[in-house]
């Protein structure tokens, strides 16, 4: 999809980090903007900064991991405006444990967050976007985590992976009817956002995690480093994004180095090697 200006954009996780700047960018290619979050206050006040009159600008409170909401999500979308053109199933979630330490809850919160907010978005937007003229994109934020299996990260890795080979099935279908719908999936690395205290905005029905051991902790350090130090931006994520769906690209991976990992991970299960440790 090359045209972006005075078409719908809707975004969620939208009220921080990656959602936020792919927001700020598609403000600043004129596009309508529905944005979403479980956080409606930050949303709220970050919509305010962004460059988009009122009459093209909506928000909505909304936890991806329930259906329902994400259903009202596109019957707002879809009421307001007409048409979605692109449409960013972005929120996510992440918490540091050893697969052993992850409780039920701990799975059922990231599964929920990272992998069914995706699926609901494709069962709630696909078909009408399938019935409207022109084209349109959808773009996943997996991670790197969907092409690796980085220790402590079970629940996350897990989730990810689900996203990528659900985008890439996406993908092949939407190609096979020739439909004018283009599908991305974004893979970060570290990016310095707030996804390592992604617990300040888990749902009470999900309990609260419990205490880390001292081998998670360590790995909870670490990782909360690795975000924080990350050299790309969330701005930069919204252009690879942008210029990726104005290419038509389906893999975006912004961080070039990573994919020696993923090659040497390809190579372990070709070469029939057990897991290099990252
Ligand atoms: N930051 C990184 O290093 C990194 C790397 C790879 C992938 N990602 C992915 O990027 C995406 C965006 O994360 P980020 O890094 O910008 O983190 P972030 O915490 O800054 O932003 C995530 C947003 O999602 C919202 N959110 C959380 N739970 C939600 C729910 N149930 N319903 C609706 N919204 C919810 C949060 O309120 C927040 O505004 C996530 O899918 C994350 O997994 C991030």
């Amino acid at each position: 999809m090359r045209e972006f200006k005075d078409r719908t954009a809707v975004i969620t996780g939208a009220a921080s980090g990656i959602g936020l700047s792919l927001a700020l960018r598609a403000a600043r290619e004129g596009m309508r903007l529905v944005l979403a979050d479980i956080d409606e206050e930050k949303l709220v006040d970050a919509a305010k900064t962004l460059p988009v009159p009122a009459d093209r600008l909506c928000t909505l409170r909304v936890d991806v991991s329930r259906e329902e909401d994400v259903a009202a999500l596109a019957e707002t979308a879809f009421g307001r405006f007409g048409a979605v053109h692109l449409l960013c199933n972005n929120a996510g979630v992440g918490l540091t444990r050893l697969a052993w330490e992850l409780t039920r809850a701990d799975w059922e919160w990231i599964l929920g967050v990272n992998l069914w907010s995706v699926v609901h978005g494709i069962r709630h937007f696909l078909p009408r976007m399938l019935a409207q003229d022109g084209e349109s994109h959808v773009v996943n934020t997996a991670s790197v985590a969907g092409l690796l299996s980085t220790p402590a990260m079970a629940a996350y890795n897990v989730s990810k992976h689900g996203v990528v080979t659900l985008s890439e099935t996406l993908y092949t279908e939407l190609q096979a009817q020739q439909a004018r719908i283009g599908v991305s999936v974004l893979c970060p690395a570290w990016v310095p956002t707030a996804i390592h205290t992604s617990e300040r905005n888990r749902p009470e029905r999900f309990g609260t995690a419990s205490p880390p051991s001292a081998s998670s902790a360590a790995y909870q350090e670490r990782m909360g480093q690795a975000v924080k130090s990350g050299r790309l931006t969330a701005d930069d994520m919204a252009t690879a994004v942008f210029d990726a769906v104005a290419a038509n690209r389906f893999y975006i991976i912004p961080h070039g180095r990573i994919k020696q990992a993923v090659r040497l991970r390809m190579e372990d299960i070709l070469e029939d090697r057990n897991p290099t440790p990252l």
